[in-house]
């Protein structure tokens, strides 16, 4: 499994089996990002709310790429009218696809696209044949986080302001099941500058600040077999 952060929440995953995994692509209006819209290559879309920076542009691309949409029940069956393929779950539910498994989390957040309710905000938990990722998508700061199943890589935001901020973030990464932490949702827009560095100096566990645009292992477990 192998990584690419896009600035934002934007994150794409080249999991085991070939395929390629984008999570909330945000493009447009994302100045960190430097993929294209009329090129980049998708086989699955993850959209963890509705939320503009989140769900981005993910109608343009499924429609272009045909790729399968998958979201919150109701962002999943509002998203089925633009005549692109959609697949619904809903907070707590797992689902095997052909790239691996998803599980949607709690995040304490809302989620509306032009101010209609789009059901729950989640988190993302994906796993394939050989390592595992949690994206938190937008989020305070809750205690269930030590309830999220263990991942190699947990994407985490420290913008403030509209998720947790650096404060929180740290104490969330001493409840969550995982070694290896991701910052995202900072410095896209003013309300959420944020220095990365500062995450990282106050962290316990280790803090990887990942250049955008750039291919990165997911650091798997190491197997005393
Ligand atoms: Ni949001
Ligand atoms: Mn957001």
């Amino acid at each position: 499994m192998k990584y690419i952060w896009h600035g934002h929440s934007f994150v794409e995953i080249h999991t085991q089996s070939g395929h390629t995994v984008l999570i909330d692509p945000l493009i447009s209006n994302n100045p960190l990002c430097t993929c294209d819209l009329d090129t980049i290559h998708a086989d699955y879309i993850l959209v963890t709310h509705g939320h503009e920076d989140h769900l981005g542009d993910t109608i343009e691309i499924a429609t272009r790429t045909n790729a399968l949409v998958i979201a919150m029940v109701e962002l999943a069956d509002f998203l089925a009218q633009y005549d692109i393929q959609t697949f619904g779950m809903n907070c707590g539910g797992r689902q095997t696809f052909p790239f691996g498994n998803v599980k949607f989390v709690y995040a304490q957040h809302s989620s509306s696209y032009h101010d209609m309710y789009m059901g729950l905000a989640v988190g993302i938990h994906v796993e394939d044949s050989v390592g595992s990722i949690y994206h938190m998508g937008d989020t305070a700061l809750f205690s269930d986080l030590k309830l999220v199943p263990y991942a190699d890589v947990c994407f985490i935001p420290i913008g403030d302001c509209f998720t947790m901020g650096i404060e929180d973030a740290v104490i969330a990464t001493t409840l969550i099941q995982s070694q290896h932490f991701v910052p995202i949702h900072y410095n896209t827009f003013p309300q959420i500058a944020q220095d990365p560095q500062q995450f990282k100096d106050a962290c316990k566990k280790t803090v990887i600040i990942p250049d955008a645009g750039v291919l990165y292992p997911v650091p798997t477990r190491i197997k005393t077999i």
